[in-house]
């Protein structure tokens, strides 16, 4: 350079000197604006990484309706991969009401908007697998680089209308809480309803205790009562006898003698009937159960009761229905039964009755519903019957029914006794009232039975 101008050279000494300047200042704003840059990007990074870590599912959309970024989250939430997202519109995620065919954020405001109690009502989202998720959804605009979160969604409304740049949704899977929520709920009723029938039990049970206690009481009444009379008897005529034993006739004496025997057969038929009982329900009563003439057992049982019946002018009818008499069963107890039914119509019916048992065949079905064949006798009567509400209480132990209750004497085994007997035949005893009235007691067995398990 010349410096042959001396104004010329200070004069480009001193541009030099600016531009210097200029330079150094540009190069410290190039410094600066590299760490900003280097800051923006390690704060966009750490916004990512938060993203993508989020444990919730969070999907951006532009303000065109398309996915611009599925987190983690979302992936596993839905099952999708964010690239297949990435640029879409995301309407396989829900199912979209027609009103936002294509418009899964309106979709979501909407709902976000509506669903307040979204726990409640939660949102219904889609796997690619077609299994459904329940969310729970947080909205958020994105408008002019400021970000608008709707936690009151009344305030959402406002702020949607105005438009928005970028739409930010978070969703929460809360499907695994719902179920748990549920399993707990069903945890909880079974409980209430366990409680409700112990409950239930424990009251049914104790008024079963009542009425077993309030039945014993009555029998005990009863059974003193019955008791007592025969012993009565025993007791005042060996005392007649002993006094009149050389005064009294033979003959006379013979009649003490007479009620004596009488009333002590009494006695020990009650006592029998009781041990019966006590024997039956503890299962050791024994049975022998074989073939046998079921209308031979029912002639010979009911030749006994012709002079009891001809006593109280009633009359015993006999009306074999099959043809086939062969059927398995234990004689003594199977006539026992006959008995208890027989006495029962004879001390129930008013005079003039008519006593009729009948024989039928009968198709039975067993405990695992097949059918077997069987045999069915009733003793029907014309008596006052049994109340339809004490039809099938007559048949425990010591119950008398409300309607003959008094007087009737008796100690109310006969029935319950009769039950054991026809349940060891694996058959059944009902009773019913006739339709011109009176009682009717119905036995069905099967021919064949299987042997009694006891
Ligand atoms: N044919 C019938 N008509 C009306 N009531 C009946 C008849 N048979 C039974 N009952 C009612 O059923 C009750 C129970 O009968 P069950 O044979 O068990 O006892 P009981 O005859 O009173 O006494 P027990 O038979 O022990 O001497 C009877 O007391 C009676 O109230
Ligand atoms: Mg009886």
């Amino acid at each position: 350079m010349s410096n042959s101008d001396p104004a010329n050279a200070l004069a480009e000494q001193a541009a030099e000197d600016v531009l210097q300047d200029e330079l150094v200042s540009l190069r410290a704003q190039v410094a600066q604006l590299t760490a900003a840059g280097h800051e923006l990007i390690s704060t966009q990074t750490r916004m990512q990484s938060l993203l993508h870590r989020a444990t919730d599912a969070i999907i951006q959309f532009e303000a065109d309706g398309t996915v611009s970024s599925f987190n983690s989250a979302a992936e596993r939430v839905f099952d999708y991969a964010e690239i297949e997202m990435m640029h879409q519109k995301a309407t396989q995620l829900f199912d979209l009401p027609e009103a936002f065919r294509d418009n899964v954020p309106g979709y979501l405001l909407a709902y976000a908007r509506k669903t307040r109690e979204q726990y409640e009502q939660p949102l219904v989202g889609l796997r690619r697998d077609g299994s459904k998720v329940l969310l729970e959804v947080s909205v958020a605009e994105i408008a002019s680089q400021d970000l608008v979160l709707f936690d009151d969604f009344s305030d959402a409304a406002s702020a949607s209308d105005a438009g928005y740049e970028a739409f930010l949704c978070i969703l929460r899977d809360v499907t695994e809480r719902k179920r748990i929520d549920e399993e707990l709920r069903r945890h909880r009723e079974e409980l209430e309803q366990l409680v409700d029938e112990q409950t239930r039990e424990i009251r049914n049970a104790k008024d079963e205790a009542e009425r077993a206690n309030q039945a014993k009481s009555e029998f005990l009444a009863n059974m003193s009562h019955e008791l007592r009379t025969p012993m009565h008897a025993i007791l005042s005529y060996s005392e007649f006898g002993q006094k009149k034993l050389t005064s009294a006739k033979p003959e006379k004496l013979g009649q003490y003698f007479d009620r004596i025997h009488t009333a002590g057969g009494r006695l020990l038929e009650m006592i029998n009937d009781l041990l019966d009982l006590a024997k039956a329900e503890a299962g050791r009563q024994i049975y022998d159960i074989r073939d046998n003439d079921l209308d031979a057992m029912l002639r010979a049982v009911l030749t006994e009761y012709e002079g009891i019946a001809e006593k109280r002018k009633l009359s015993l009818r006999y009306v074999p229905g099959i043809e086939d008499q062969h059927a398995d069963f234990d004689p003594e107890k199977l006539g026992q039964v006959v008995r208890n039914l027989l006495s029962n119509a004879l001390k129930f019916s008013p005079e003039g009755g008519v006593i009729e048992i009948a024989t039928s065949d009968v198709d039975l079905v067993s405990g695992d519903a097949v059918h077997v064949p069987g045999v069915e006798f009733c003793v029907r009567d014309q008596g006052a019957g049994v109340p339809d509400e004490e039809l099938d209480t007559i048949f425990d132990k010591f119950v008398q029914s409300s309607r003959n209750r008094k007087g009737a004497g008796g100690t109310g085994l006969g029935l319950a006794i009769s039950r054991e007997v026809v349940h060891a035949h694996k058959g059944t005893i009902t009773a019913s009232n006739n339709a011109d009235g009176g009682a009717c007691f119905r036995v069905r067995i099967p021919r064949n039975p299987p042997p009694p398990t006891t």
